[in-house]
């Protein structure tokens, strides 16, 4: 299933399949190195990415007219005694930031893992990164941790490294602002 992007209407969202493996190598290897870390797997790896593009479960790629891939997000869930949680990871190519690709990335990502049944949303952001906090907590996330000094950035500076968490339940009318109550039942909104 694909969806149309809002303010980016050249960009299409859909799940990672087998015609994604070349383009998906490519736009993450274009990506400067601190970004790709948020992926948090070796995405530079063809072996990695192939097995991915193979499984094609819960991780889904913003296309362009060209083909060529502008933004990637996956849904993780995590395991044992924590596997009502899933993690966000979120990354949207440099040239394509600021026309709300990566927002409407994370709003697919969201209603994915909330219709797949987690309870509990997570997503590592670095500390003072504007965009990424502006865009999560729009979403209803909010900062549950604050890991200092966690992460080095690309000239060897330490930085903090925040959690941000959300609720599904404590929080559900809040996603009514946002539609994706709208988006899971696949119809608007009485209300
Ligand atoms: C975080 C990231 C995904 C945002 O992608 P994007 O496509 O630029 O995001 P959007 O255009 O949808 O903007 C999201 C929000 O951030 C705001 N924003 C954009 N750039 C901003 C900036 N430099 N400073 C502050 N806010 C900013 C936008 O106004 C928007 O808020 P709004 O919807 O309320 O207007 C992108 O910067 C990125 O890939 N960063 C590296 C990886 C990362 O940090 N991932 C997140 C954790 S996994």
């Amino acid at each position: 299933m694909t969806d149309q992007v809002e303010r980016n209407p050249e960009s299409t969202v859909e799940a990672v399949g087998p015609g994604h493996a070349d383009a998906l190598l490519s736009f993450f290897s274009g990506l400067p190195e601190g970004d790709r870390t948020f992926i948090k797997e070796d995405v530079t790896d063809p072996a990695t990415v192939r097995s991915w593009v193979e499984d094609g479960s819960s991780r889904w790629v913003a296309t362009g007219a060209d083909g060529g891939i502008d933004g990637y997000v996956a849904v993780r869930r995590l395991s044992g005694w924590s596997d009502h949680v899933a993690e966000l990871r979120l990354v949207v190519g440099p040239q394509s930031r600021g026309t709300g690709l990566g927002r409407v990335l994370a709003r697919h990502a969201v209603t994915e893992a909330i219709s797949a049944g987690a309870t509990k949303l997570v997503v590592e952001v670095v500390a003072e990164q504007g965009s990424a906090l502006a865009l999560f907590t729009g979403l209803g996330f909010r900062g549950e941790a604050l890991l200092e000094d966690h992460i080095r950035d690309r000239s060897g500076e330490l930085r903090d490294l925040l959690v941000l968490a959300h609720r599904v339940d404590a929080t559900w009318s809040a996603m009514d602002t946002v539609g994706l109550s709208e988006a899971l039942d696949g119809s608007p909104d009485p209300g």
